[in-house]
């Protein structure tokens, strides 16, 4: 079968779940509406948190859409082969309906039979229990997995390998389905011990596709296993069985038992071209194409820069569609922050003028066809981007000067808030550039910067006190 688009993949898992009887929602803003805990929606299930937690949604207990995701705890790893601040979760939830039985051969005829995956390449992770919690191992998602990979004609050994460190030891142990421990234990946050009181968690099982053209790192660990960062594993998605809430001294049941499947689409579809680089896809590599147009250098030389502009920019015209405007504070200010550092890594493949009125329009194009308000508010993402391009790279040039003026000396949070304060440079963007740069950056930056800001606030307020 020829390889579906990352397009086709989306079309194609949301007329599948259409057909097991899931109303499709639309996304929801990356601005999370009611949820004062988070700037960005960060995950599929996190505007549907009420309906996980008991409420009744309005759609009924089966739902399925396309979520666009923000994520920017992960922006120092955009440059790899897999890793974006923005992305599309593919997403079905059960909301006290079907469970594992029905789920798990689901998520696999979606990657076997609908996106056409090979089976032999598919690698899964179980929860290996929480004693201490009287969390029981998940046999019941690993006897499904068996049968299903036995049927398959893929041989189905288990392997107990429990913590990362001890998975790198001894690798996939030759086995399909690994049981992991707090690997395979999902929540918001991501760890069990850091749940706040009332948070919905659980046990979860994870699909990964091996990528065997990918030479395992070892700097990663002695062996690779599904869980290795190396990019010879990619994960594919994850099932939440949600059917617990923390208290104060362990879970309690959730009123119903939930599922939560989440799928990287963006991963998917570079599993479907057997292309471990997510920028291969047709989401990202036009975008690609057109900074190698316009630079007139090659993806090749300059992957990091390419990779990390296509993201950021990508994130921040999502942005603006949802209403987001670059500032100073909150969600403004990491828009202003993924702008800025798309400006910063285009100045160095040669883009020393403004380029975004070249390149939003890719981007608008590419995602209009299925979020038809990226078409619509098009122009203006194009002028909210353009504007913040150009007042940035007014003080690019002078500020890069100024940094290097700091060669000798190193930099503290103080020198960082002049560059904020004179030049615009988001102070992290500052920090990132001088260790790149070989400049020495105070260990206590951060809390000097914010003291400097302290400071700077106080001023202002007491002249204004003065001038009223
Ligand atoms: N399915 C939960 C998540 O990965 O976001």
């Amino acid at each position: 079968m020829t390889a579906l688009t990352a397009d086709d993949i989306r079309r194609v898992f949301l007329d599948f779940m259409a057909e097991q009887g899931h109303v499709i929602i639309p996304r929801a803003p990356l601005i999370p509406r009611d949820d004062p805990t988070t700037l960005f929606t960060g995950s599929g299930m996190q505007p549907l948190l009420p309906y996980l937690l008991g409420a009744e949604h309005p759609a009924g207990r089966r739902l399925a859409d396309s979520q666009t995701c923000l994520r920017v705890q992960d922006i120092d790893e955009v440059g790899d082969n897999r890793h974006t601040t923005f992305f599309e979760m593919l997403g079905n939830w059960s909301l006290g309906d079907y469970f594992k039985q029905e789920q798990i051969p689901q998520v696999w005829t979606f990657l076997t039979e609908k996106v056409g995956l090979d089976p032999n390449r598919i690698y899964v992770s179980c929860f290996s229990g929480d004693p201490e919690h009287g969390i029981p191992k998940d046999e019941e998602s690993a006897g499904i997995w068996a049968r299903l990979f036995t049927e398959a004609g893929v041989s189905a050994d288990q392997v107990e390998v429990g913590t990362e460190e001890h998975a790198s030891e001894v690798g996939t142990g030759g086995a399909r389905i690994a049981f992991y421990s707090d690997k395979n234990w999902w929540c918001r946050g991501g760890k069990a011990s850091e749940m706040p009181v009332g948070e919905p968690g659980g046990p979860d099982t994870e699909m990964f596709y091996l990528f065997p053209q990918v030479e395992h790192d070892p700097a990663y660990g002695e062996h690779c296993h599904q869980n290795c960062d190396c990019g010879r594993f990619i994960e594919l998605g994850n099932s939440v069985f949600m059917e617990y809430r923390r208290t104060e001294d362990g879970f309690e049941p959730l009123p119903r038992r939930n599922v939560d499947y989440g799928g990287g689409l963006a991963r998917i579809a570079a599993a479907a071209i057997d292309s471990p680089d997510v920028f291969r896809i047709g989401l990202l590599h036009p975008i690609i194409a057109k900074l190698e147009e316009l630079s007139g250098r090659s993806y090749d030389d300059e992957t990091r820069a390419m990779r990390v502009i296509a993201d950021h920019l990508r994130g921040a015209t999502f942005l603006a569609v949802d209403g987001v405007q670059p500032g100073n504070k909150g969600q403004a200010y990491v828009m202003r922050r993924l702008i800025r550092r798309a400006v910063r890594f285009a100045f160095d493949l040669g883009l020393q003028e403004n380029f975004f009125p070249e390149i939003i329009p890719t981007i608008a194009q590419i995602y209009a066809a299925h979020y038809p308000e990226v078409g619509e508010h098009a122009e203006f993402v194009q002028r909210v981007l353009a504007k913040e391009e150009q007042s940035f790279r007014r003080t690019l040039r002078k500020g890069l000067k100024q940094l290097r003026e700091y060669r000798e000396s190193g930099v503290t949070g103080h020198e960082l808030f002049v560059l904020y304060d004179t030049y615009g440079f988001p102070v992290e963007l500052s920090a990132e550039e001088a260790l790149a740069q070989g400049i020495a950056v105070s260990d206590d930056w951060r809390a000097e910067f914010d003291g400097e800001m302290a400071a700077q606030r106080a001023r202002s307020q007491q002249s204004t006190t003065l001038h009223v």
